[in-house]
């Protein structure tokens, strides 16, 4: 049996990129897919997912209409009997220079935190219920490595201060939600990325495009595409997170190191730390609800984690 037959899986921006080969892996996994993108490609993905034989829910909206997100929620439960893992992965780029006109600038922040942090938390909180009812599930937040201080620090791109925050505000809704539903079984974590082959990636080289003097009409030229990271490759780490287990993290992963989960962060620490501790015992941070295998599925290239 696949490893999540029987459930089923959101993934918001679906129609390219990282989106469209999260929903790839998660049919191909066994889940059930709801998909959807203000993209009509999402669409076409659907039918390609629905010709493999997976269940498949596609809609074509703006994920910042509430009414679509909760109809979205609704109807795969209905279709499908259950909401298991969510992916917030439907996000807006876009150069946002200190010195842009004042309306601009406005308009571009409402913009990228209604899509980047508002339509999370709108989905996240619609899944909950779900998640609950069914005994637990993941929700996996699409950030990127501008957030990892450890390895980028001082080296975000300072004309993205807007798509910056949006991201960052993403690490609270992350924590918060990690430790509110660890009890409940629902785990919450988000992937880190940089440099991925993309759409939203490579505009950055095309003319208009603030890298445009490094590529051509076309896009970047094979030298740096080379140096970009696979969706495909970043999809099969959102699998290892499911079977690892973990809550609360935020993933790193970054162009020119292996693909790979990292030791878990250690929750015990991590919580002793909290000032407002209060020393009660942490449960369910083990195995996925669904999953058959009698440990947790360690990342092979990690070895065990930590002691935890
Ligand atoms: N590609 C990278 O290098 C990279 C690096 C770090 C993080 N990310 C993150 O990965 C995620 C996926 O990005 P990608 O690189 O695949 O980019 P992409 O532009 O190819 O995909 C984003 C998808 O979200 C959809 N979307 C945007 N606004 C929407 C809206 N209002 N309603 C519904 N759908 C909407 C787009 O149509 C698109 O299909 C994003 O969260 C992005 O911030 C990407």
């Amino acid at each position: 049996m696949a490893y999540l037959s029987g459930k089923t899986a959101i993934v918001t921006g679906a129609a390219q990129g990282l989106g469209k080969a999260f929903a790839e892996r998660l049919a191909a996994e066994g889940a059930n897919v709801a998909i959807c993108d203000i993209l009509s490609d999402v669409l076409t993905v659907g039918v390609e997912l629905v010709a493999k034989g997976h269940g498949v829910l596609a809609r074509q909206f703006d994920i910042t209409s509430r009414a679509d997100c909760e109809a979205l929620v609704a109807d795969a439960a209905a279709k499908f009997g259950s909401v298991d893992i969510l992916v917030n992965n439907a996000a807006l780029w876009r150069s946002t220079p200190v010195t842009d006109p004042w309306e601009k600038a406005l308009t571009d922040f409402d913009e990228m935190m209604d899509i980047n942090v508002k339509a999370v938390m709108v989905m996240s909180r619609l899944v909950v219920p779900h998640m609950l009812r069914a005994g637990g599930g993941d929700i996996v937040n699409i950030s990127t490595d501008y957030v990892l201080p450890l390895r980028r620090d001082g080296v975000n791109a300072a004309d993205t201060d807007l798509y910056n925050a949006s991201k960052w505000a993403l690490n609270g809704l992350t924590d918060a939600a990690a430790q509110a539903l660890a009890e409940d079984n629902v785990r919450v974590n988000a992937l880190c990325m940089g440099p991925t082959d993309t759409a939203m990636l490579r505009a950055l080289f095309m003319p208009g495009g603030k890298l445009a003097h490094l590529g051509t009409a076309e896009g970047p030229p094979p030298e740096v595409v080379a140096g970009f990271m696979d969706p495909a490759d970043i999809a099969r780490l959102m699998i290892d997170l499911f079977k690892d287990g973990r809550t609360g993290e935020n993933i790193g992963v970054w162009a020119g190191f292996p693909i790979e989960l990292g030791p878990r962060k250690r929750w015990d620490v991590r919580m002793r730390e909290r000032a407002d501790f209060t020393g009660q015992p942490l449960r369910n941070f083990g195995l996925p609800p669904w999953t058959d295998a009698p440990e947790p599925v360690w990342h092979l290239a990690v070895g065990q984690p930590s002691e935890a």
